[in-house]
């Protein structure tokens, strides 16, 4: 099934990490079974791509390929085995790619290989190319079906606004890894990144009363406004990191019982004391949730004598995404910007879009392409 599709489409091209993007014309993929083809209508961007795509990362991931990360679409064909998946709807296209005989082996389109063999043959030969494109073919299960009417017409989401999703859903899979309760107390740390301050907004949407530490107190002020602008009375506190290891764990141990932590540390905080300061205050049988990709330091007597539970998470489950389009679906999460101010570029616009998108971070900034 599928509507016409133009022979070529315009897509951004990194044909090697030395010779960068060529925005150029390319074939547009045709559907198979198992496949659907999506014109995309808003694209991500993380803060990081320039460092992902010049290589500075040093993420593993083939080449030519075409960037990208999530993106919010509409079916423009599919394989004959689509059952819920209608020509003409709007889905939010995931990047984590799993492969379909080992769920485990599982990748990030167009940005990262996943480290296994399985992962790295599956994105070399099978699913390469990322949203960064008018057309991008993708796994069907990768399409989740966006009720529009009552998104867009009944909420007043924008399909640009939609493209947060891919933010507070990273979050959303660890808190839901680690089972968080609505009442419950979660500390997230650093809480004004991109994805910290993501944390903050779907614990909040969640039920629970959320203590969110950085080491600005600009932002974190910025940060509970937001919050609270969009969900008057929300249970959120802030702390401003010292550096002083004794002096945070009092600062947090002030809010009394800590039942669980979020953390998404960045590479640059390796050397931050906050996470064993806050694994301190945690309660007997606490939670923590570990996303950060960083090496971190963890006190060992308190895990071990408080039975202390960590798990690491990366991105979430199909069934997460699913949770949360429910929750968005319902109204449990703020509207217009009080949601999300999107920066929207063209492909075209590439450079400045990558630039904007590695300043524009925190609470409810997100940069868009729309190709
Ligand atoms: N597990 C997953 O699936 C997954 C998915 C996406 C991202 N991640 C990881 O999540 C982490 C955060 O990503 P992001 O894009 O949200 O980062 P980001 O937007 O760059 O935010 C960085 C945060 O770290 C804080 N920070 C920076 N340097 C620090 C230091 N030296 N000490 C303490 N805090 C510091 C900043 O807070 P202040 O400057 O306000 O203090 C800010 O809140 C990264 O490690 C990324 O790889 C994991």
């Amino acid at each position: 099934m599928a509507f016409n599709l133009p022979s070529q489409h315009r897509a951004l091209v990194l044909e090697s990490i030395e010779a960068g993007f060529q925005f150029k014309s390319v074939p547009t993929p045709h559907p198979s079974e198992g496949s659907a083809i999506v014109r995309i209508e808003a694209s991500g961007a993380l803060s990081y791509f320039r460092e992902i795509y010049n290589g500075m990362l040093g993420y593993s991931f083939p080449t030519p390929i075409v960037g990208g990360y999530c993106a919010i679409g509409r079916i423009v064909a599919h394989g004959s085995d689509a059952t819920v998946l209608q020509l003409g709807q709007l889905v939010f296209v995931d990047c984590v790619i799993r492969a379909r005989d080992d769920p485990s082996a599982l990748y990030l389109s167009a940005i990262h290989d996943g480290g296994s063999e399985a992962s790295k043959k599956l994105m070399r030969e099978v699913w390469r190319d990322g949203t960064l494109a008018e057309f991008v073919k993708v796994p069907l299960e990768n399409c989740i079906p966006l009720d529009e009417a009552r998104l867009c017409q009944g909420l007043g989401y924008s399909v640009q606004d939609l493209m947060y999703l891919s933010y507070l859903l990273v979050p959303f899979g660890g808190l839901r890894d680690i089972k968080l309760e609505p009442g419950e107390t979660v500390v997230v740390c650093p809480a004004t990144g991109g994805f910290g301050s993501a944390g903050v907004m779907v614990a909040i949407a969640m039920g629970a009363r959320v203590i969110a530490l950085s080491r600005n107190e600009t932002k974190l002020a910025k940060l509970k406004e937001h919050v609270r602008r969009g969900t008057p009375g929300a249970n959120i506190e802030t702390v401003t990191l010292t550096g002083d290891e004794s002096a945070d764990t009092a600062a947090v141990a002030a809010f009394g019982k800590i039942d669980a932590i979020l953390d998404l540390s960045p590479h640059s905080a390796a050397k931050s004391t906050h996470l064993k300061s806050i694994v301190n205050t945690l309660r007997p049988n606490g939670r923590c949730s570990l996303m950060g990709m960083v090496d971190v330091a963890i006190p060992a007597w308190t895990v071990v004598s408080r039975n202390l539970s960590f798990r690491g998470k990366v991105m979430y489950e199909r069934n997460d995404i699913l949770q949360f389009i429910n929750m968005l679906e319902r109204g449990m999460f703020p509207r217009g910007e009080n949601f999300v101010t999107t920066k929207a570029f063209s492909l075209e616009n590439w450079k400045e879009g990558f630039a904007t998108a590695a300043e524009y971070i925190g609470v409810g900034q997100m940069v868009v392409f729309t190709p």
